[in-house]
């Protein structure tokens, strides 16, 4: 009998991938989502999929999620208010989603002690100036009334809900600390950098710089993502633990915006943003550098990131090439 596995939060970027590199390996999928960030089209080819099942529901309603649980051999909990920018504009709901919702999956994996894995992310960091971070590093945020750190502290809660259910119930859960993935399907909608960029040289826009564009930044291919994601979660030795899952190679935001010009051969300009007009004087905050250490998922699963900046950034460009373009380019 084929194992059935549920992500939460299947319509989304990641989510969508993940669905894929499951029903490869021979799962039935069941994605539970929202749609509030993530979009059908985004499952459009697996929806007639005899092994896939899209559900339209919430995690935070018991009657949408417990029986879906129930079914599952393996849970992938990726469903959350994700990015700075979605919770700087709408903090309420956001911490809601991402506590309230992780709270009520843990809780119901544990009632059928249901293998799970919890998406995590490197802003749990915060603004912990070490470079490179290992999963042990201190994190550090700023106060309370920046209600960027929100985010950081709602991932940072649902891991120690996460790790809490590891050590008192025997839940077996692993967390992953998802450093920027990029790839096709990824929105441009909420902040994420790189669609962004891509969108505005696609469109001959100013590409938008945050501050002076002299943060650094790593990338993570989304099947370098899905990999790493799969095969932990096939590790049972991985329960209880924390990985950081990211990529090698580190690029300043401003030279992102100009490597992103020359691939897309667009006549795009460079705007600097100052942060208090890019969000509205919510006390934003950047961290200079952000870079992963994976030698720890590298030693449990042999982990090497297999793509270059350029393939990550064509991919995106492929996928947002009008319709009838990417036609012609397949
Ligand atoms: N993409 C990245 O670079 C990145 C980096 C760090 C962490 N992450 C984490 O990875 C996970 C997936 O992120 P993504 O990039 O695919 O984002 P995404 O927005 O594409 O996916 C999140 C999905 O969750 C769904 N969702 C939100 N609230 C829900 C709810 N209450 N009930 C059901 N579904 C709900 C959304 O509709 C969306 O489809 C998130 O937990 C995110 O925090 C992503």
């Amino acid at each position: 009998m084929k194992k059935l596995a549920l992500i939460t939060g299947g319509a989304g970027f990641i989510g969508s991938h993940l669905a894929e590199r499951l029903i490869y390996e021979g799962y039935h999928v069941v994605a539970l989502d929202n749609l509030s960030t993530g979009n059908r089209d985004n499952l459009i080819h697996l929806l007639n999929h005899p092994q896939f099942e899209l559900v339209i529901g919430d995690i935070s309603v018991e009657a949408d999620l417990a029986p879906l649980v129930e079914q599952a051999d393996i849970i992938f909990h990726l469903a959350a208010a994700v990015g700075v920018r979605l919770i700087v504009d709408n903090p309420l709901e956001s911490m809601m989603t991402n506590i309230r919702g992780t709270e009520m999956v843990l809780e119901q994996a544990r009632k059928w002690n249901k293998r799970t894995i919890v998406a995590s992310t490197s802003e749990v960091y915060g603004k912990n100036a070490k470079v490179p971070y290992t999963e042990d590093d201190d994190l550090v945020y700023g106060n309370t009334t920046k209600t960027r750190w929100s985010y950081a502290c709602s991932k940072a809660i649902d891991e120690f809900l996460a790790i809490a259910h590891y050590r008192e119930c025997g839940l077996p859960v692993t967390i992953v600390r998802y450093f920027n993935t990029v790839g096709a399907r990824q929105s441009d909608q909420y902040g994420m950098v790189l669609p962004t960029f891509v969108n505005q040289a696609l469109c001959g826009e100013p590409i938008t710089v945050h501050g002076e564009g002299t943060q650094r930044r790593t990338f993570t291919h989304i099947a370098d993502t899905a990999d790493a994601t799969y095969r932990l979660a096939m590790n049972e030795n991985s329960a209880g633990e924390v990985f950081n899952v990211g990529g090698s190679i580190e690029i300043s935001i401003m030279d992102l915006a100009r490597k992103i010009i020359e691939r897309t051969n667009s006549s795009s300009t460079i705007q600097r943003i100052p942060y208090e007009e890019a969000f509205k004087n919510n006390g934003f905050e950047d961290m200079q550098r952000r870079v992963p250490d994976c030698s720890k998922l590298d030693k449990k699963i042999g982990y090497k990131p297999r793509y270059s900046l350029d393939n990550m950034i064509d991919s995106v460009i492929e996928y947002y090439q009008p319709v009838e373009r990417r036609a012609a380019l397949a």
